[in-house]
């Protein structure tokens, strides 16, 4: 009775966390949102000039900076504790095994190339180091140590994760003072670059694809501290900065219609479409729902102007910004980047299928 009692709840457990289906590895591409420490794969960890590689950086899971922009894990490592798999080695560790995964993520990764930001005067504003299609490389390097001369057949059950990519693109000019009419004339480029690696990764043997869309990058504490504004109609309901908000989705909706370009295209691939942007919206409106306490407020920073507790001079891992006492309650970690917390929630809703379409559990 027993027996069957604990079996029962076995299996229904095998069913609600779909540990059934099964994963060889999970092979990332992206920017700070999945860095999982590209930069810092050297023998002395995180190099001091790397704000985010300092303390409190990491201190929430892993006790010390790991060059996740975070204080813990980013959605890419729940994905693979969900998935058994260990969590992604970034690409650039050496001696790494990536058989099982590996994360080409890398802070201050753009889409576009460097010759994009500098025709427009911006090869300043960006540091740029590894862009898509550069990561897109670091891959088909990596490859011959995964699968060999099979890879068809051995990346068919693999999970890839391309994004979000499109954040630094826009990131860049905006703080580099362009104007948002010119901003946003290049999404479709943009769309354009990310769709073609999507199409590139297809060709090398990706069949199971989430594309992360952008984030609300108006609602980022680091955006409304530094485009503040009197007027009340700026800002949405959920008080964020709705020109911005009206690039991310942009920036989405275009992405939706490749994504969906791609499906008819391609019969026989998965392409899942992950929706940061409503969730994150979803999680400022209400964060009690995701069991969050507060929305628009940094966990790890300094007073600042208005109550973002944001700092443009003392972000987080610089000296006079400290981390809250409880980061599990926070959305938003350092002004840009979320928390272990908030990330843990993206990935629950990305494998069961309220904010990724189709849900990566099948
Ligand atoms: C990939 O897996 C599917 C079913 O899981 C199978 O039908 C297909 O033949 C496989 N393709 C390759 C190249 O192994
Ligand atoms: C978003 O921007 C476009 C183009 O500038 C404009 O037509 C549209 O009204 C804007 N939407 C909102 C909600 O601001
Ligand atoms: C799916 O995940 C989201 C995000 O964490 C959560 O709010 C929702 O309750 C989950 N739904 C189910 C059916 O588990």
């Amino acid at each position: 009775m027993l027996r069957a009692a604990v079996l029962i709840v076995f299996l229904l457990s095998v069913a609600r966390h779909g540990c059934s289906q099964i994963y060889n590895a999970i092979y990332s591409f992206g920017d700070s949102i999945s860095d999982t420490g590209n930069l810092c794969t050297g023998s002395g960890g995180c190099p001091s000039w790397l704000t985010t590689g300092q303390p409190p950086y990491g201190n929430t899971h892993f006790g010390r900076p790991t060059g996740r922009c975070t204080d813990g894990r980013v959605v890419v490592d729940f994905l693979a504790e969900h998935f058994r798999l260990p969590l992604l080695p970034p690409s650039k560790a050496s001696g790494g095994d990536f058989k099982k995964g590996a994360n080409m993520a890398i802070i201050g990764a753009t889409t576009m190339d460097f010759d994009f930001f500098q025709s427009h005067g911006l090869g300043n504003s960006i540091w740029n180091n590894g862009p898509l299609g550069t990561q897109i490389q670091w891959f088909q390097q990596l490859m011959p140590s995964i699968c060999g001369s099979d890879c068809k057949s051995y990346l068919n059950n693999s999970l890839f994760i391309v994004g979000e990519f499109g954040g630094n693109d826009y990131n860049a000019p905006l703080f580099g003072g362009k104007g948002m009419a010119e901003v946003r004339t290049y999404v479709p480029q943009i769309i354009d670059k990310i769709t073609n690696s999507l199409e590139a990764l297809i060709e090398l043997g990706a069949v199971d694809v989430v594309v992360p869309g952008v984030l609300p990058i108006g609602c980022f504490p680091l955006y409304l501290t530094l485009y503040p504004s009197s007027s009340k109609d700026d800002y949405d309901e959920i008080g964020c900065l709705k020109s911005f908000n009206n690039l991310s989705s942009y920036h989405n909706d275009l992405l939706k219609q490749a994504v969906s370009g791609l499906r008819s295209k391609h019969a026989g691939v998965r392409l899942m479409y992950a929706d940061f942007y409503a969730q994150v919206a979803d999680m400022v409106r209400s964060p009690e729902t995701f069991g969050l306490k507060y929305g628009l407020r940094v966990c790890c920073g300094a007073g600042g102007q208005g109550s973002y507790n944001y700092n443009n001079r003392a972000r987080c891992g610089m000296t006079g910004a400290s981390a809250c006492a409880d980061p599990e309650k926070h959305l938003v970690w350092d002004g840009i980047h979320l928390t272990d917390a908030a990330y843990h929630a993206v990935a629950d809703g990305w494998l069961n299928g309220t904010y990724c379409t189709p849900g990566i559990l099948r």
